[in-house]
């Protein structure tokens, strides 16, 4: 349509960025008339949602920006956000002056405010967003993001996330269920809450509303008719209680498929990352849970050569990983992160030797997930589909999240079907759909 502005966003980091991006591309598109393009040489507004959880994507933020800027149509306005709008605040600017405003991870509701106020910056990460109502964008016509709590009021010492996206507030029970009918009389089947620590939730409401539990949520969010799964993420592996475990064990709504952050399988680095588990306590989740839902999949996050990693703490950390074969693992090396208690540790490890570790580790994993996948022939999983591939296939997630992709078209999206897996490999199997 002629004279329709559009918007170019780009979502670097975790799902609660993809869910902070739909907030604004909603708040933009109703208050504002925003149309989506993916070219961002078209775009009246350039937007980067950031993330600063390790340190290379902040020196890739600087050249992007440079690049957008020399690229933009004229007049058009660049807008930096997210976690390191709020780490950086008006720095981007200093650095960056063709930079149009600077906004928060806590402050995206302010998205068209900031819009008209050149070289805004919003950063203040005591905003209570809790019980604002976004307009309404979803990605996704299967399945929704919701958001469930913001902020983290966990101290990990490696982490700067408390510090950009500040304490920890839940939404209102109602808020989430009420957004969840909304989701599913929309057509969504499956619904993923997100939060930094989801199962802490409940702990602390904007106001003094009555505590109630992860738990407890699960239990009446699936309530929700029509709604057939429920995944959530990031749990903490400190408040896997049992009746946590057991609720995740018998709700059938609940996809069997269990993020628990590792990040080290030394109890004394634990101890120094301020994790509040050890070594003992994750294994003993971690039986729990394959006693409880023999078919789980379990996918955990570990960062290597944290300050003061002997070869003996790194070795605790493969026992673990050997003795739990992860169905997935995201695995980093330690990066420093400002205004972090970890940033000043000085017992840092050799940076070849990080380099050593991680690959060993990589490598490691890589042969438990060929053993993993080869058991997956032959068998069957219900798939939901949602994506559509160009090389005809049409690919979805089983309940216990292994990503299989069959041969068919777009009338398979948003369906749930029986697939019989005849072909493995790493990353994605192939199946064929039995009756
Ligand atoms: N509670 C969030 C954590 C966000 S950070 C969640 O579980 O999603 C996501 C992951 O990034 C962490 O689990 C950790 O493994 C990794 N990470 C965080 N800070 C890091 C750092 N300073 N260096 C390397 N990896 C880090
Ligand atoms: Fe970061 Fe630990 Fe919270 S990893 S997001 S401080 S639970």
């Amino acid at each position: 349509m002629a004279g329709e502005k559009k918007l170019f966003i780009e979502t670097l980091g975790c799902a609660m960025n993809v869910r902070d991006s739909e907030h604004m591309i909603a708040e933009l598109n109703e208050k504002e008339d925003y149309v989506l393009t993916d070219k961002a040489s078209e775009a009246d507004l350039i937007l980067i949602n950031t993330c600063s959880v390790r340190e290379r994507p902040v020196h890739k933020l600087f050249s992007e920006l440079g690049s957008f800027n020399k690229h933009k149509k004229e007049g058009a306005k660049i807008g930096v956000c997210g976690c390191t709008a709020s780490h950086l605040g008006k720095d981007i600017i200093k650095r960056a002056p063709y930079v149009n405003f600077v906004l928060g991870a806590r402050n995206v509701s302010k998205i068209t405010d900031v819009l008209h106020r050149d070289k805004a910056v919003e950063v203040d990460i005591d905003y209570d967003e809790s019980q604002f109502a976004f307009k309404d964008f979803r990605s996704s016509l299967y399945k929704a993001y919701i958001n469930i709590s913001i902020g983290c009021d966990k101290q990990c010492t490696f982490c700067i996330v408390p510090k950009t996206r500040g304490d920890e507030i839940s939404i209102l029970p109602e808020l989430i269920v009420n957004e969840v009918r909304k989701v599913v009389s929309q057509g969504a089947k499956e619904v993923f809450l997100l939060g930094q620590n989801v199962n802490n939730y409940g702990r602390r409401f904007s106001g003094d509303e009555p505590k109630i539990d992860f738990t407890e949520l699960l239990r009446r969010v699936s309530a929700v008719e029509g709604l057939e799964r429920i995944r959530f993420t990031s749990p903490h592996p400190l408040h896997m209680d049992d009746a946590f475990i057991e609720e995740f064990a018998a709700n059938p709504k609940i996809c069997k498929s269990m993020h628990m952050p590792l990040q080290s399988g030394s109890t004394a680095l634990l101890k120094s990352m301020k994790r509040g588990y050890s070594k003992e306590w994750f294994l003993n989740r971690v039986a729990k849970l394959r006693e409880m839902v023999p078919d789980v999949s379990i996918s955990t996050d570990i960062i290597v050569a944290f300050p003061g990693e002997s070869d003996e703490d790194f070795e605790h950390t493969l026992d673990v990983a050997r003795s739990v074969k992860f169905e997935q693992m995201f695995s980093f090396k330690y990066s420093p992160r400002p205004e972090t208690e970890a940033e000043k540790f000085t017992n840092v490890v050799d940076p070849e030797l990080a380099s050593h570790r991680l690959h060993y580790l990589q490598a490691m994993q890589d042969e438990i997930l060929d053993s993993i996948t080869a058991q997956y022939l032959g068998r069957t999983f219900e798939v939901f589909f949602e994506e559509l591939r160009s090389d005809g296939f049409v690919a979805g997630r089983s309940d216990n999240n292994i990503m299989i992709k069959v041969k068919g078209s777009e009338e398979l999206l948003g369906t749930i079907a029986k697939v019989k897996i005849t072909k493995v490999a790493r990353l994605s199997q192939t199946g064929e759909i039995v009756a």
